[in-house]
């Protein structure tokens, strides 16, 4: 899969995208990442990216040029365009899935007071990471990346997330690992009992409980 980024703080990424799971995904070839600073595809003269608004009103507004130029050099029949905002639709795991089997997404960071309404033309969706402002979009790009990354063929073993809180529509169940005890706290006798029915009748039993009281909303209600 490839990944191209708009944004115009691409030093923020270097942490997230160069550890761990993601930087292995990207140095086995699972996922080529690639971020491109949308003010280089600037027509002017200072490189702005932004203006005030038509009507009047506080902050800068992202302007289309920029960001138009960048996509349309970008884009391919096989990529699908999206805008980090908080008037997205909010992302659940199941987009997670959905995004992973693309070949090619763009993702474009908004950042300031806002970008040019004029921009949603470009994209094929919306996404928001949830009910709450972020300084830009970096972040929840971020969240996509990962949360895709790790779905994607060979990245980790298919068992792990199969298991995964949400994946079928459950929160997980609980895992302990050694010592027995500690502080006072016992691993449940059931997962020391070697007896592998009896142990996945009770993390089905355990992830359902877990479910109808952190999350009713969800299907194990
Ligand atoms: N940009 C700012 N806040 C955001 C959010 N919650 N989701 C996606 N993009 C954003």
């Amino acid at each position: 899969m490839k990944i191209d980024i708009l944004t115009l703080f691409p030093e923020m990424f270097a942490g997230v995208f160069e550890e761990s799971i993601i930087k292995r995904a990207r140095e086995e070839g699972k996922v080529d990442i690639e971020l491109h600073n949308f003010r280089d595809y600037s027509k002017d003269p200072h490189k702005k990216v932004d203006d005030t608004p038509y009507g009047g009103g506080s902050g800068m507004v992202l302007c289309c040029q920029p960001i138009f130029d960048c996509v349309n050099h970008l884009k391919n029949e096989d990529s699908t365009v999206i805008l980090l905002t908080p008037s997205g639709k909010t992302y659940q795991e199941q987009d997670a899935k959905r995004l992973s089997r693309k070949k090619h997404l763009i993702l474009i960071c908004g950042h300031y007071e806002g970008f040019d309404e004029r921009i949603r033309y470009l994209c094929d969706e919306e996404i928001s990471i949830g009910d709450y402002v972020l300084t830009g979009g970096e972040i929840p790009s971020m969240v996509l990346v990962d949360s895709i990354t790790r779905l994607l063929p060979g990245v980790i073993k298919e068992e792990s997330y199969q298991q995964d809180s949400f994946y079928e529509g459950l929160l997980d169940y609980p895992t302990y690992t050694k010592p027995r005890e500690y502080a006072g706290y016992q691993v449940p006798e059931v997962l020391l009992s070697g007896d592998h029915a009896k142990i996945k009748k009770w993390r089905e039993e355990m992830a359902l409980k877990k479910t109808k009281e952190m999350r009713p909303d969800l299907k194990g209600d």
